[in-house]
C-alpha cells in the first residue's frame, strides 16, 4: 500500500478524518455472519430514499481529483498518484460475467452509477480496454455466495472510461462491527499491475471503526435522478 497516497485529495476529502482507519489489520471481511442491518430495505432499485449513505455536494473523485484539464491526458498531474489496495476479503468468485449493469430486475436498492476512467500511473493516459472486476453485498448486506449477483467485470473504452451501474451496498457485521459500505474490486490492464481494492462512501459512518477503510479510496456521492452518482479514477502502476 502507498502511503504516498495520503496527500491533497486526502486532505481535500477528509480534512481532519481520523487516519486510524489506516492502521488496520490485513484481511478482509472475516468470515463471520453477515448481520442485515439498516440501509431500510425498499422494494426496488432506483429509489434515491432507503440509503442512509452520504452524500455530498462535491462533484470531484477520489481517485484523481478535479482534474483540471477535465481528463486530457496531458501527462502527470499531481493528482495522478496511484490508487491505494486494500484486502481482497472473502467473497470474491473468480469467472464473473462481463455485464453492463449489476442491477437485476426486482432487485432491492439505491441505485449508483460510479463513472471514471482507468489512467496509467506516470503519463496518466487511459487504459484502453481496462477491465474492473466489481462485487459487493446487496441492500441489505448479503453477499451472493453461489451466483453472480452483484458480481460482475466492465470494460473501459478506447479512454479508458467506465460505467459501473449498480445499488449501493448494505452494511455488514466483520466481528463486532460493522464494515462501512463498499464496493470491492480488481482492476487489470495489460501492462500494468493489477490493483484490488474497495471504492467507500465518503461520510459513511463506519469509515472511521472500519480496518480496512482508506481515505483515498471514499467516493464523494452525489443524490441524482434516480439514486446516487460517484466518480472515481484508479491510476495502475506499469508492471
Ligand atoms: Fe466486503
Amino acid at each position: 500500500m502507498a502511503e504516498t497516497d495520503l496527500t491533497r485529495r486526502d486532505v481535500l476529502l477528509f480534512g481532519a478524518a481520523s487516519a486510524a482507519a489506516l492502521l488496520g489489520s490485513a484481511c478482509g471481511d472475516a468470515a463471520t455472519s453477515e448481520a442485515h442491518q439498516g440501509a431500510a430495505s425498499s422494494g426496488g432499485v432506483a429509489s434515491s430514499t432507503s440509503s442512509s449513505s452520504s452524500s455530498s455536494s462535491s462533484t470531484s473523485s477520489s481517485g484523481v481529483v478535479a482534474q483540471a484539464d477535465g481528463g486530457s491526458d496531458d501527462g502527470a498531474t499531481p493528482a495522478c498518484i496511484e490508487t491505494e489496495d486494500d484486502p481482497l476479503g472473502p467473497y470474491y468468485r473468480d469467472g464473473a460475467p462481463f455485464k453492463t449493469t449489476l442491477i437485476e430486475p426486482g432487485m432491492a436498492g439505491t441505485k449508483l452509477t460510479i463513472t471514471g476512467r482507468i489512467r496509467s500511473l506516470g503519463s496518466c493516459g487511459g487504459l484502453a480496454g481496462a477491465v474492473i472486476d466489481a462485487w459487493q453485498a446487496d441492500d441489505s448486506g448479503t453477499y451472493d455466495n453461489a451466483g453472480n449477483r452483484l458480481r460482475g467485470r466492465f470494460r473501459a473504452d478506447a479512454n479508458g472510461s467506465f460505467v459501473l451501474e449498480t445499488i449501493v451496498p448494505g452494511w455488514y457485521l466483520n466481528g463486532a462491527s460493522y464494515r462501512p459500505r463498499h464496493v470491492h474490486v480488481t482492476v487489470t490492464a495489460d501492462g500494468h499491475a493489477p490493483l484490488t481494492t474497495q471504492l467507500y462512501f465518503a461520510g459513511d459512518p463506519y469509515n472511521a471503526t472500519d480496518s480496512m477503510f482508506k481515505p483515498s479510496l471514499a467516493m464523494a456521492v452525489s443524490d441524482v435522478a434516480g439514486g446516487k452518482a460517484a466518480a472515481f479514477d484508479f491510476v495502475l502502476r506499469p508492471a
